[in-house]
C-alpha cells in the first residue's frame, strides 16, 4: 500500500477492494468552501453570466487591468511565463479587440480598438460608438448595446496551425477558454459583471476588426457594471 492509500486511513483499501469486485467506486470529497475561502475561491463562486448594465463608466485602469488578465504580457524570471495564459507551442495566436461605447470608459472615446499585448496599449482602429453594429452582428442581444465595452478575442489559426498542423484548431479554442475565463474573473473581482456571446455572424464581427484579414473572431465578451437584481 503507498502512501496514499495510507494517508485516508483505510478508506482507499475498502475502495480497491471494491473495484475489484467491479462496484461502483464514489468517494466523496469535501465542499470547496471549506477549503480556505481564498479570493479565487470567491471569485469563482461569484462568477455568473451577466446580460443587465447600469449605465455607469468604467475606468480606463479597470479596462487595462481586464485585458491585461485576458492575455496579458508579464515575465516571471523564475518560471519563464511570458503571458497571464498558456499557449500551445508558445505560438500565441490570440488578438483581442475593445469595442467602447460612448461615456463608457473614463478618458477614452468611444471607437474599436485593438489592445496591443506587448506594448499593453489600445490602438484605435475604427472610430464611433459601434455597440449597435456589434450588437446586429451578434444577432440583436441588445444588451451589447447597454455594455460599456466587449471584448472580441480573435486569432490567427496559422499561427498554432504552422506548427500544429488541424490539431492546432483544437489548441486555439482552448487557449480562447483561458482568456474567456481570466475575463470572467477579472471583471468579478473589480465588481462588474460580463456575458460571454458565441452567437454572431462571423463575417460582420469580422469586419470590426478589419485590421488583418487573417483574424477570425472566436467569442465576444460583453462587460460593466450590473443591476443590483443581477441576471
Ligand atoms: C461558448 C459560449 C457561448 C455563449 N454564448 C452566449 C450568447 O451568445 N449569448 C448569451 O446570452 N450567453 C452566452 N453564453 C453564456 C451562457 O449562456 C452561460 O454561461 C450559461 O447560461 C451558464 O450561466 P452562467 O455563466 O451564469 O453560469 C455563452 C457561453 C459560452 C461558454
Amino acid at each position: 500500500m503507498d502512501y496514499l492509500g495510507k494517508s485516508i486511513n483505510g478508506l482507499f483499501d475498502s475502495k480497491a477492494m471494491a473495484n475489484s469486485e467491479n462496484k461502483t467506486i464514489i468517494i466523496q470529497l469535501n465542499p470547496p468552501a471549506a477549503l480556505s475561502g481564498n479570493n479565487l475561491q470567491v471569485l469563482l463562486e461569484k462568477r455568473y453570466s451577466c446580460r443587465y448594465f447600469q449605465d455607469k463608466k468604467i475606468s480606463l485602469d479597470s479596462l487595462g487591468n481586464i485585458l491585461w488578465a485576458a492575455c496579458g504580457k508579464k515575465y516571471n524570471s523564475v518560471t519563464g511565463a511570458t503571458r497571464t495564459i498558456p499557449s500551445a507551442g508558445a505560438t500565441y495566436p490570440l488578438e483581442l479587440f475593445v469595442v467602447v461605447g460612448r461615456n463608457s470608459v473614463d478618458r477614452l472615446k468611444e471607437s474599436a480598438y485593438q489592445y496591443l499585448i506587448e506594448e499593453h496599449s489600445l490602438k484605435i482602429i475604427l472610430t464611433g460608438d459601434r455597440r449597435q453594429e456589434l450588437c446586429r452582428a451578434c444577432l440583436g442581444q441588445d444588451f451589447i448595446t447597454k455594455a460599456p465595452v466587449s471584448l472580441i478575442i480573435s486569432a490567427e489559426f496559422k499561427r498554432t496551425r504552422q506548427r500544429y498542423g488541424e490539431r492546432g484548431d483544437r489548441y486555439v479554442y482552448i487557449e480562447t477558454g483561458h482568456a474567456c475565463q481570466n475575463t470572467y474573473l477579472a471583471v468579478t473581482n473589480l465588481g462588474l459583471g460580463a456575458v460571454e456571446v458565441g452567437a454572431f455572424n462571423d463575417r460582420d464581427v469580422k469586419s470590426m476588426i478589419n485590421s488583418n484579414k487573417d483574424l477570425q473572431p472566436i467569442i465576444v465578451i460583453s462587460m460593466g457594471y450590473p443591476m443590483e437584481w443581477g441576471k
